[in-house]
């Protein structure tokens, strides 16, 4: 099951890549990729911003967090292959714990996972007792283990205003908790986490572009970047929400302010629009490369092991948040 034929795939991967390595590398990989899932009952989960050979070419679902966790409860696939990030391999692995879970890269971190420990939610929850938990998932599956509920960029205000007090403590992610905060009456606890690529943005490169393109430009960007950024956009949401924006929307000239990855898998989508992207690169997000994902497979590496009362703390908040995201 692939999400192009052959000859999309290549239409999608022309803009990137230079034809002798479409058909010397990617064609080759992506076929003994396929020929691989299937022999393995595997399914290849792939976030936005993998690279358009991992993407376009191998991936059988593709979304952003909330989206592929919600798909990898629902798989009935022998083996995930999680290509993003090391967080979102253990919430497939919390959320289907009798399945085989791999990542192609362990060493494909986050920094906003790195930014907190299991003992930090502890100390914020003996400073504050009776005041709800909601972290970000983009943390580890420890730190999940110790929260009331996840969010994710899609649903950080919905979830936070579903908690019954006045205070919340909102982990780890500063910048998004500023965003949040701006649209809640309730009062955020935070933590000072940063993710590396959206805090590298600042207001200067929206209104600089914006005073070279006009008002024809529409800029989008990703919560993660800090709240006077978000200001200076049109839009801001997961980056599912994002691309779901720019398939609505008329407009044709779209600043993209997130990883770079997102530009030119929509490129790829979006021919007809022109992407100004002032892009920067997530370097753990590009750790998962085709080659990998094809030994991941091939080997069944890297699984993603965690401890029973870890699972059953963390799948606790992670089906609350995906209960209060999809409730009907
Ligand atoms: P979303 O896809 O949920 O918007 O997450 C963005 C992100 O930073 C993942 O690393
Ligand atoms: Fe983490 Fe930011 Fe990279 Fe996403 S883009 S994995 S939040 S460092």
């Amino acid at each position: 099951m692939s999400l192009v034929t052959k000859d999309e795939l290549i239409g999608k991967l022309k803009p990137v890549y230079m034809s002798h390595e479409i058909d010397g590398r990617i064609l080759p990989l992506v076929d003994e990729i396929n020929r691989l899932k299937k022999e393995k009952n595997a399914v290849l989960l792939g976030h936005n911003y993998m690279t358009p050979d991992v993407f376009w070419g191998v991936s059988d679902i593709i979304g952003d967090s909330l989206y592929l966790s919600k798909m990898a409860k629902e798989t009935t696939a022998d083996i995930i292959l999680f290509n993003g990030v090391h967080f979102m391999a253990e919430t497939a692995k919390i959320l289907s714990p009798t399945k085989k879970v791999l990542i192609a890269d362990m060493k494909a971190g986050c920094s906003l996972a790195e930014s907190i420990t299991r003992e930090d939610v502890k100390k914020l929850k003996a400073q504050y007792p009776g005041v709800p938990v909601v972290t970000y998932v983009n943390c580890s599956a420890d730190v999940k283990a110790e929260t009331d509920v996840c969010c994710t960029s899609a649903n950080a205000v919905q979830i936070v205003n579903a908690m019954e007090t006045d205070t919340v403590i909102f982990l780890p992610d500063e910048y998004l908790a500023g965003n949040v905060q701006n649209q809640t009456s309730k009062k955020l606890i935070t933590h000072p986490g940063k993710c590396m690529v959206h805090e590298m943005y600042t207001p200067a490169d929206i209104q600089s572009a914006k005073r070279l393109f006009g008002g024809e430009l529409t800029v989008i960007t990703h919560p993660e970047c800090h709240e006077d950024v978000v200001k200076e956009a049109d839009f801001s949401g997961s980056t599912s929400q994002m691309i779901d924006f720019i398939r609505m929307s008329k407009t044709d000239k779209i600043m993209l302010v997130t990883e770079c990855s997102m530009g030119d898998n929509l490129r790829a989508e979006f021919p007809e629009k022109e992407f100004v992207s002032t892009c920067q690169t997530c370097p753990h997000m590009k750790k998962i490369t085709l080659e990998k994902v094809r030994d991941a497979l091939l080997y069944e590496q890297f699984e993603i092991f965690l401890d029973a009362e870890v699972i059953e703390s963390a799948a606790k908040s992670v089906n609350r948040m995906l209960e209060i995201s999809y409730k009907k």
